[in-house]
């Protein structure tokens, strides 16, 4: 850590460099507001935060600019209503989980959901069941939930109330949210789909836009579906819609969550940035997707002139807009590449293991694909030849969620140092991040393995939450 740099230092130079980004937000920067208008918003912004005046409506009753902005989203996604978000996707996972299941009750979910599911286990004292994701062997990374999967758990755990899982996933890999919501709907449960990182789903995958991909969960017969309108479209980050699209789950119960986990000062310009998404999508969407969709058929068409450089793609299942990218022929690891284009101000969203994935929003043009392209050239020359196909570390996202045995989440907790806790059952779920796909859970076992493997990327300097800074663990006592 550089001393005495301060966090506005650190923005305003990155700012400086004119980075390429290929990580959230997707609106990539002021660019995208400046080209169809919204400028004066931009130069007004510290005017524009304010709170609730006469006029400027209630997030959390809403009836007059708030709600045509909600009502905007309910068209757009062609829901019954929709919800503006303050608190990102986690706020609304936490309270459609919370109105969904009640106090005590069972929650199916997928084991690699988001730790905000995670904490609405907490919240709620909601016992988890879980549904395992299919792992892609080739790739090492997970997968999709099957509609099988979800019927398996459904039939062992019959009590409970919801199902929960992420679609897409980290990666962009989609299930199919339409076979999942004919099981859940024979069988009576509400489905919650955590579609944070597909919120543009409803439009870059239709033809009409020159696409092609996995349909959104609002389509294919979800409950509720939460997006994160600041990773892949055009808001500021931590804004995000919930989309009711049923009236299996209680509306007022639903609202009441909603403003017990969000801020009862919400911004109005995440709110307003919210709207001039909607605007966009509204005035300008057709084009935007399209020019979306020719720059990813540009990029995945010219990566294929670059030796070695090989692309996850041709999977049903994909969302195209997340490129992952195979790091093994070229002989070094994800993360090595990600620092090669770092130094040349193109900014991936996640490493794991041998995959580099870069995350594309509604913002990126076509120089952004282009520089990516001159720099995946030059960093393969600079590599010259290298050990082909060679793997350099365990893939870590693709650590498979083992099936475990889940124990009673404890009440009575401690902590011990991590060395110590083979055998003690987790109070607090240990979280390797990114990807934040929790490693072990609430009630599950510590093993000498998860010990072995989390202190290996404690020593490579990677982010694991729950383990605290004297390098202890939350047990049952
Ligand atoms: C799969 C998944 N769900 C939910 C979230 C939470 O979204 P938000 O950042 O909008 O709170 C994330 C965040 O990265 C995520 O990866």
């Amino acid at each position: 850590m550089e001393k005495n740099k301060t966090t506005t230092d650190f923005l305003l130079e990155h700012a400086s460099i004119q980075p390429v980004s290929f990580h959230m937000p997707g609106h990539k920067g002021a660019e995208l507001y400046c080209r169809f208008g919204y400028g004066a918003f931009l130069d007004k912004l510290m005017d524009c935060d304010i709170t609730e005046i006469p006029g400027a409506d209630n997030l959390f009753q809403t009836e007059g600019i708030l709600e045509r902005t909600q009502r905007r989203y309910a068209r757009l996604y062609g829901a019954e209503r929709s919800y503006l978000l303050v608190n990102g996707t986690s706020g609304g996972i936490l309270a459609a989980a919370l109105a969904s299941v009640p106090e005590g009750g069972t929650l199916i979910m997928a084991r690699n959901c988001h730790k905000s599911v995670f904490n609405a286990l907490t919240l709620g004292n909601l016992r988890p069941a879980y549904i395992y994701p299919e792992m892609l062997e080739e790739f090492g990374i997970l997968g999709a939930v099957t509609a099988a999967e979800v019927e398996r758990a459904i039939k062992e755990a019959p009590n409970a109330s919801a199902v929960i899982l992420p679609s897409p996933n980290y990666y962009g890999i989609c299930s199919d949210i339409r076979a999942i919501a004919e099981v859940t709907r024979n069988y009576g449960k509400v489905l919650i789909v955590d579609q944070a990182h597909g919120a543009h789903l409803k439009w870059l995958g239709q033809e009409r836009n020159g696409g092609r991909g996995p349909e959104c969960a609002e389509d294919a017969g979800a409950d509720v579906v939460i997006n994160s309108i600041h990773k892949t479209l055009a808001s500021f980050t931590q804004s995000a819609v919930l989309n009711l699209m049923s009236d299996r789950v209680d509306r007022y119960a639903l609202e009441d969550k909603l403003q017990a986990v969000q801020s009862t000062s919400p911004s109005y310009l995440l709110m307003a940035s919210l709207d001039i998404s909607a605007d966009l999508l509204e005035t300008y969407g057709g084009d935007l997707m399209w020019q979306w969709n020719e720059n990813l058929r540009y990029f995945y068409e010219e990566v294929k002139s670059i030796l070695d450089i090989q692309v996850i793609e041709n999977l049903e299942s994909l969302d195209r807009s997340k490129i992952n990218l195979d790091t093994s022929p070229l002989g070094i690891t994800a993360a090595e590449l990600e620092r090669r284009l770092m130094k040349r101000g193109i900014f991936p969203e996640l490493t794991t293991g041998n995959i580099l994935m870069l995350m594309t929003g509604i913002g990126n043009q076509r120089r952004d694909f282009g520089r990516l392209l001159h720099a995946l050239r030059e960093i393969r020359a600079e590599l010259g030849q290298c050990g082909k196909g060679e793997r350099k570390t365990e893939a870590q996202g693709g650590r498979m969620p083992e099936k475990r045995r889940i124990y009673p989440v404890p009440k009575q907790k401690r902590r011990v140092r991590l060395e110590e806790a083979e055998g003690l059952i987790c109070a607090a779920s240990i979280i390797p991040y990114p990807p934040g796909i929790p490693l072990v859970c609430p009630g599950e076992k510590l093993k000498a393995e998860d010990i072995a493997y989390i202190s290996q990327l404690r020593r490579a300097g990677e982010k694991v939450i729950g383990v605290n800074d004297e390098g202890r663990v939350t047990v049952g006592v």
